[in-house]
């Protein structure tokens, strides 16, 4: 059994999520300590669901903030590359109206340019061997004019929070670990991986460089999560200017 490290390869990623999908929302809440519902709410509040808004929620896991936006009655699709997330998913809430999931690769996309109003990755960029790539596939499957939100692990602003974070991570969050987790070594790389996850600046950097206008984001938790966003220009085009466009 191959455990996903920082080389973060596409297969190790995938079959390490297949074996923590039965536990995964369980291990989730315990580990969070109780913050995973606030910040689902705050992401919830800033993508503002509504009927006939046609969200994509990339790296949907067991569906969580799939079933929140449906539920607000958007049309969403969730898409996970493990089969393990997906089948959880579709267990869970694959009878809601309103939800479609598929099994998919964030740096692939199989969707057509330009059909989602908002695209949204909850805790699943983080993951991607090639976060640059998802975010510019998630660019080129939104509306001009619609929006990205990410909800991500971040970097503590506050230097005595940081301190108690890292501490529970490293001293508190291993034994809960073992008591919880099916695969407790899926929760070292969860440590390391945020680790050396980019701060807030770059990353909002990074959903500039992918062509998003009105970038920013909200640090919640005082920083151990933050919600990024960013929108399509409306004068976007995805595809090469044809030869005409050039002259
Ligand atoms: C920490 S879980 C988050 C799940 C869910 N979004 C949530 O908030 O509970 C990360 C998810 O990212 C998915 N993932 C990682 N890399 C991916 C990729 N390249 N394409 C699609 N899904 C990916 C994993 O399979 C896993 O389900």
């Amino acid at each position: 059994m191959t455990s996903a490290d920082l080389e973060k390869r596409p297969a190790d990623v995938s079959s390490m999520f297949d074996r923590v999908s039965r536990n995964y929302d369980l291990t989730n809440d315990v580990l969070s300590v109780g913050t995973t519902p606030y910040w689902r709410f705050k992401t919830r509040r800033e993508i503002d669901p509504h009927p006939g808004q046609r969200v994509l929620d990339v790296a949907c896991g067991t569906g969580a903030v799939s079933r929140i936006l449906a539920d607000h009655g958007s049309e969403v699709t969730g898409l996970d590359f493990s089969q393990g997330m997906i089948t959880e998913a579709i267990a869970r809430h694959g009878d809601h109206p309103n939800i479609t999931f598929q099994q998919g690769d964030a740096t692939d996309l199989p969707f057509e340019d330009n059909i989602f109003d908002v695209t949204t990755v909850s805790f699943g960029i983080r993951n991607v061997q090639e976060p640059k790539k998802a975010l510019a596939e998630m660019y080129r499957v939104t509306k001009p004019g619609g929006r990205i939100l990410v909800c991500e692990f971040s970097h503590p602003t506050n230097g005595l929070v940081g301190w108690g974070y890292d501490t529970y991570m490293n001293v508190a969050m291993p034994s809960i670990v073992k008591l919880v987790s099916s695969d407790p070594e899926a929760y070292e790389y969860l440590f390391s991986s945020i680790q050396a996850w980019p701060t807030q600046t770059t990353f909002a950097s990074w959903l500039r460089e992918a062509g998003y206008e009105q970038v920013a984001y909200r640090n919640l938790t005082y920083g151990i999560v933050a919600l990024h966003r960013g929108r399509k220009p409306r004068s976007a085009t995805v595809h090469a200017p044809s030869s005409q466009e050039i002259q």
